[in-house]
């Protein structure tokens, strides 16, 4: 693995996130609401349809690992961080369907043309060389596949109020879109996530969780897009 084409600051920041990672985001409404979101897009996307090879690309602790192995029969995934992907190899070890790794998205161990689902949710924005990234997604894409990839933006709350600014890159929708073309990738649906939700302590308010998770849901293919903290942008590599 090379880790050259990765700042320091990402692994060593997940290693500490790394300790909470799971618990904070099984306790948490706002994590209820964002991952309600992303497993929405998910699967709105796969639906009737069943794959040979899955990719979760910085899969970390595993949290959507569940979710391929619904889908695909067989499920690999890989990450930068060792400590996040410790927990992920704890809880996925008895899984003969799953293959994990330490790995860089920039620099992938897999043959052109291998997996017909890949996602990489919430992983690019640490990239610092992130077309480089994008690319090796697209190399190891077979023609037909479904494909997630996640951004940050900057035109958001989410990036006002962000304490991860040090070691996370932001894209508006445009420069996501422009990234995913010049990749080769073509782009199917947008979703918005997390445009209403200035911070994560508002959800905790008494009855925030129903209003919050009901707009986030009604506005994610809105013009208000633009004011989303994450994108979730479905993609399509062409050819059959
Ligand atoms: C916010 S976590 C997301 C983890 C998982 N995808 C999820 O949705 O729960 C970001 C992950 O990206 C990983 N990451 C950062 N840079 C990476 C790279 N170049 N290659 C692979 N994973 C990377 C980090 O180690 C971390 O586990």
């Amino acid at each position: 693995m090379n880790r050259e084409t990765q700042s320091v600051k990402v692994d060593e920041a997940y290693q500490v996130i790394s300790r909470d990672y799971d618990a904070h985001r099984d306790r948490s409404p706002y994590f209820r609401i964002i991952e309600g979101l992303t497993h929405r897009c998910f699967y709105e996307n796969t639906e009737g349809k069943s794959f040979a090879r899955g990719l979760d690309a910085g899969c970390g602790t595993g949290r959507n690992l569940p979710h391929y192995l619904k889908k695909c029969d067989h499920v690999a995934g890989f990450d930068y961080t060792p400590e996040m992907l410790q927990f992920a190899k704890e809880k996925f070890q008895n899984e003969k369907r799953v293959r994990l790794m330490l790995g860089d998205v920039c620099h992938l161990p897999f043959p052109d043309q291998t997996f017909d689902l890949i996602g990489s949710f919430k992983v690019l924005p640490h990239v610092p060389k992130v077309l480089e990234g994008i690319r090796e997604i697209e190399r190891v894409a077979r023609p037909g596949a479904i494909i997630f990839l996640e951004f940050y933006s900057p035109y958001s709350f989410r990036y006002l109020l962000n304490r991860m600014k040090h070691y996370t890159k932001w894209h508006s929708l445009r420069e996501s879109k422009r990234l995913i073309a010049r990749a080769g990738l073509k782009v199917r649906k947008v979703y918005g996530l997390r445009t209403f939700m200035a911070t994560e302590y508002l959800t905790y308010l008494p009855g925030a969780y129903q209003l919050f998770n009901f707009l986030e849901n009604r506005f994610t293919h809105s013009g208000l897009n633009r004011f989303s903290g994450y994108y979730v942008i479905v993609c399509e590599k062409q050819g059959s």
